[in-house]
C-alpha cells in the first residue's frame, strides 16, 4: 500500500491493512492518550449567525480584543508578505532582543512560541516525567490539564478559594517531594480574579527549589489593582519560576499564534532544544516587534476595557446578577442555569463561554457596541427566565 493511500484512508479506517496485515491504531498510539478529547475553542460567529438568525453577532467568547492589530503592525505585516517564501528567522532573534531590552532581562532568558499555549505544553514537555505531580487550581486555564494528561503527569487540583480565588496556601501545602510544576494563572481564567503581592510572596518562600513555578499572565496588561504581583518582579533568573504573557489579547494578534516569556537561561535552552525550529512564524514576529512599539494604544486599550467592565457591573446589578470581581477582559457571571442562558444569550446573538454545567458563564468584553448589546441580551433573558 502506498503512504499516500494510507493518508487518504486513515482517518476513516482504524483498521486498514499494510504490508499485508491489520494496522492496529490503539497499539501505536500511546494509550495514555485514550481518555482526552481535542480542545474545544468557543462557538465561532459563522456558527451562530444561522442559528440566531442575525447577522450582528457579539463573540465574547474566547477573551479576544474586539480591535484588529495596531496599525504598525499592520503595515508590518504587508511589507513581509512577498518574502513569504523564505522560511522564519528560527530563534525570533529581534523579537527576543526586544523583549529582553524592554523588560530588562538578558536575551538568553526569553522564550517566545506559536502562543503562550505552545510555551506550556513546552514547559511541561522539558520538565515533566511519567507520575510527576502537577499542582493548579481549579477552575482554571483548561490547557493546564491538558499538558498535565500529555506527558503522563499526576493532577493536583487545588480548588479556588471562597470569592473564585487563587487559594496560595493549599497550593503550597500541596506541593510534595514529586511535584514538578505548578501553574498559577493570575490573572485567573475564567474567574479574572488576581491574587496578590503579599501571599504570592508567602507561597514563593514556601515552594522548594525542585518545583519549577508557571506564572501565567496572560492577561497582565489589561489589570489596574496595584496590589497585583507583576510575575517579573521576581524573576532572578536562577530561581525556577518562569513568566508568561502574549500577544494575544491586548495587542490583538490571536490568529497569529505568538506568545512570550521569560525563564532561567538553562530552561530556555532546553525549549529551544524540543520546540519546532520555526515555531514563530515571520508575520508574527514583525507583528509582536511593532505592537511592542505602540504602549499608547495599550494604555488606551486598558481604559477602555476597563470603563466597560464597570458599565457591565452595575448593569449586572441592575438585573439582580451576581459576578466575580475581574483584573481582566472578560467577567465571569454567577448562573443556577448556565445551559438556558447561554442558550438565550446565543439567541440574541451574544457568544459567551459557557463551563458544560459548571454554575457560571464568562461573558467577554468587547467594544463599547458589543457592551450595549451584551447588557441588552442579558435584559432580554431576565425578562424571560425571570432571573440568571
Ligand atoms: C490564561 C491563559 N493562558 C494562556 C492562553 C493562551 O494564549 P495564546 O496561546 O493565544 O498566547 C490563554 C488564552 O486564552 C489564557 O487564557
Amino acid at each position: 500500500m502506498t503512504l499516500a493511500y494510507r493518508a487518504r484512508v486513515g482517518d476513516n479506517a482504524p483498521h486498514i491493512r499494510a504490508g499485508g496485515s491489520a494496522v492496529s491504531w490503539d497499539r501505536l498510539i500511546r494509550e495514555e492518550l485514550e481518555g482526552l478529547s481535542p480542545y474545544t475553542p468557543g462557538l465561532r460567529e459563522e456558527q451562530v449567525r444561522e442559528r440566531a438568525g442575525r447577522d450582528d453577532i457579539c463573540k465574547l467568547s474566547s477573551n479576544e480584543h474586539p480591535d484588529g492589530p495596531v496599525p504598525s503592525a499592520i503595515e508590518a505585516m504587508r511589507a513581509e508578505l512577498g518574502g513569504l517564501n523564505r522560511y522564519p528567522e528560527g530563534a525570533a532573534v529581534a523579537l527576543r532582543e526586544k523583549l529582553a531590552t524592554r523588560f530588562d532581562v538578558s536575551s538568553d532568558q526569553v522564550l517566545v512560541g506559536a502562543g503562550s499555549n505552545e510555551l506550556l505544553r513546552l514547559l511541561a514537555q522539558v520538565v515533566l516525567r511519567p507520575g510527576d505531580e502537577v499542582v493548579y487550581a481549579w477552575p482554571s486555564f483548561v490547557v493546564y490539564p491538558m499538558v498535565t494528561n500529555i506527558f503522563q503527569a499526576a493532577h493536583v487540583k487545588v480548588p479556588l478559594a471562597p470569592g473564585e480565588v487563587h487559594d496560595l496556601s493549599a497550593m503550597a501545602a500541596a506541593i510534595t517531594g514529586r511535584t514538578r510544576i505548578v501553574f498559577l494563572c493570575n490573572p485567573n481564567n475564567p474567574t479574572g480574579t488576581i491574587y496578590h503581592r503579599a501571599e504570592f510572596e508567602e507561597f514563593l518562600a514556601a515552594v522548594p527549589p525542585h518545583v519549577l513555578v508557571v506564572v501565567d499572565e496572560a492577561y497582565y496588561e489589561f489589570v489596574t489593582d496595584a496590589g497585583y504581583p507583576d510575575g517579573l518582579d521576581y524573576f532572578d533568573g536562577v530561581r525556577p519560576l518562569v513568566v508568561l504573557r502574549t500577544f494575544s489579547k491586548i495587542y490583538s494578534l490571536a490568529g497569529l499564534r505568538v506568545g512570550y516569556g521569560f525563564a532561567p537561561a538553562a530552561l530556555v535552552r532546553a525549549v529551544d532544544c524540543v520546540r519546532e525550529p520555526f515555531n514563530v512564524n515571520t508575520l508574527a514576529q514583525v507583528a509582536a516587534l511593532a505592537s511592542l512599539d505602540d504602549e499608547a494604544e495599550v494604555s488606551r486599550r486598558r481604559a477602555e476595557n476597563q470603563e466597560q467592565k464597570t458599565y457591565l457591573h452595575s448593569s449586572f446589578d441592575r438585573l439582580g446578577i451576581t459576578w466575580v470581581p475581574s483584573e481582566a477582559n472578560f467577567v465571569y457571571v454567577m448562573t443556577e442555569r448556565p445551559v438556558e442562558v447561554f442558550d438565550a444569550l446565543l439567541e440574541q446573538g451574544v457568544i459567551v463561554r459557557d463551563f458544560g454545567t459548571a454554575p457560571a458563564l464568562r461573558v467577554g468584553i468587547g467594544s463599547p457596541e458589543e457592551t450595549r448589546r451584551t447588557v441588552e441580551a442579558f435584559e432580554a433573558v431576565v425578562s424571560r427566565l425571570g432571573s440568571v
